[in-house]
This record gives C-alpha cells, sequence and structure tokens, in this order.
C-alpha cells in the first residue's frame, strides 16, 4: 500500500479497534514535558510501534506512544514521543500523525516543546506561547502530490496559531497565576544546537525562540483544518545569547522543573476549550 491516504486510514482503524474514546483534543508532549499524561485519568496506551504505517521513536526523553483518556472530564488523545526530521524522517513520516489524528477527529490541537530562547527577556523555565513560526527547513510535510481528501494545494498560514486558543490560553494563566511570554518560534534543522552566528541570524529574522520540531506539525495541522495552539517550554537561552553550553540532559531537566505550571496550565487550558 503506498497510498498515504489509504495509509492513514489504516492506522486509524487499528488505533479505532483498540480505543472507542472520541476525544476532540490532541496535545503533543515535548521533550521533560511527558507529566501531563500523570494528569490523564482512565489511561489507555497504544505503542507507536503496534500501529500499521507508524513511524517508532529514536530519541531520549519521547516515549512513543499514544495515551487516551480524560483530563478533567474531557477526552484527550496525547502523542507522547514525536517524530523529527533530523532523526532522518521525511516531512512526511514526522507529520504523519498528525494526518492520522484528523481521521480520529481531532479539532484542536495543543503542540509543546521544548526550545531556546533567543528573546533576552527569557530565561531558562519561561513558558511561552507561540504565536507565529519561521521554518528554517527548505523542506515541509505538504511537499509533493497533494490529496484534496486531505487538504487544499496552497493552504493559508496566517493564523498559523489560532487566536481564540491563544487567548484563552492567556485567560486561563491569568486566573490560575501562571507566568507565561509570547513569541515566535524558528524551527531549526538540527540536531546540533545551532551556532552563536546562526542564532544572530534567526534573531534578526524575527525568532524569539528555537527548536527542532513542532513547525512540520503545525503545518500539517492547519493544512487539514485544525486549530492549533503552541505552548514552548525555553530550557536554555541559545546560542550566544548567555555563555553555556548546550546537552539534551540540561534541556530535559529544565523542561521538568518547568512541567508543573505547565501541566497546570494545559490541563486548565483543556478544561476550557474541551
Ligand atoms: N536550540 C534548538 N533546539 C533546542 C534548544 C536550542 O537551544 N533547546 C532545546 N531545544
Amino acid at each position: 500500500m503506498n497510498n498515504m491516504y489509504d495509509k492513514v486510514v489504516e492506522s486509524r482503524n487499528y488505533i479505532q479497534s483498540k480505543n472507542n474514546s472520541m476525544p476532540k483534543i490532541a496535545v503533543i508532549l515535548g521533550s521533560g514535558l511527558g507529566d501531563l499524561v500523570d494528569a490523564i485519568e482512565d489511561k489507555q496506551y497504544i505503542d507507536y510501534k503496534d500501529i500499521p504505517n507508524f513511524p517508532t521513536s529514536t530519541v531520549q526523553g519521547h516515549e512513543g506512544r499514544l495515551v487516551f483518556g480524560k483530563i478533567k472530564g474531557i477526552d484527550v488523545l496525547a502523542m507522547q514521543g514525536r517524530f523529527h526530521y533530523f532523526e532522518g524522517y521525511t516531512m512526511k513520516e514526522v507529520a504523519y500523525p498528525i494526518f492520522v489524528m484528523k481521521q480520529l477527529g481531532i479539532e484542536k490541537l495543543i503542540i509543546t516543546n521544548a526550545c531556546g530562547g533567543i528573546n533576552t527577556s527569557f530565561n531558562p523555565g519561561t513558558l511561552m506561547i507561540i504565536n507565529d513560526f519561521i521554518n528554517l527547513v527548505s523542506d515541509n510535510p505538504l511537499i509533493g502530490i497533494n490529496d484534496e481528501r486531505f487538504g487544499t494545494r496552497f493552504p493559508d498560514m496566517s493564523e498559523p496559531f489560532k487566536i481564540e486558543l491563544i487567548d484563552k490560553a492567556k485567560k486561563v494563566a491569568n486566573e490560575i497565576g501562571i507566568e507565561y511570554k509570547e513569541g515566535v518560534y524558528a524551527g531549526f534543522m538540527g540536531p546540533y544546537y545551532e551556532t552563536a552566528a546562526e542564532i544572530r541570524s534567526i534573531r534578526n529574522q524575527g525568532a524569539d525562540a528555537v527548536g527542532m520540531s513542532t513547525v512540520p506539525e503545525t503545518i500539517a495541522a492547519n493544512y487539514l483544518g485544525m486549530e492549533v495552539l503552541g505552548i514552548a517550554c525555553i530550557t536554555n537561552m541559545a546560542t550566544g545569547i548567555q555563555k553555556q553550553k548546550h546537552s539534551h540532559k540540561n534541556v530535559v531537566d529544565i523542561a521538568q522543573k518547568a512541567s508543573v505550571d505547565f501541566c497546570k496550565w494545559i490541563a486548565k487550558i483543556i478544561e476550557n476549550i474541551g
């Protein structure tokens, strides 16, 4: 079977044969942000490796499974572990789960990540609402022949992160006393952390934060007609912004520290948009 639509339907059929909840909200959990799964009740797990046509995750800190259940009484689907372009997947593979989510009936997608801060008003641990993105990778999941069953050939990208969802996230944060910033996320290919010269260049392009994920999934979700909310955890200041060396361990450690506020916030957002 080489038709992507048929593959996606096959993946969906397998998932539906294992789980009969009908979530309309999904969350992609970034590095070190997997604790949200603890807030999910009546959990049911489906390992990526068991889903026909699904890619499998290779990065440390990424579990590689779908988690179905309820947060504050609302059906949700969480992706614990995502796929990155730098792992060698094609952009279509990176975005594949989003195509499956659409078939499962997901309407709103919360995309989270750990990333480097470029805006000097940020600190490690800052939570940032993503209000726009810059795709620094000369590739995206929509390249190739378009299948109109998924979406239009030339999708609009003027509101990649839904303003209504951003406003709700802000309102909820203010209600429960979560501090947040807002900014533009630049998607860098990786897997190396950027050079200082690259960060200067990205900063000049208008980015507030930089990471190695999120952009392909956001493009695919918009193409598929889903509403996206993006929440980034600044785990370190980007190269040259602060004098320090980067490590994945540090990224995961800082994300885990921020994850108490992060989980509280996401759970409350879900309650408000569900
Ligand atoms: N750059 C790119 N990706 C990242 C970073 C960074 O500084 N921190 C966490 N993910």
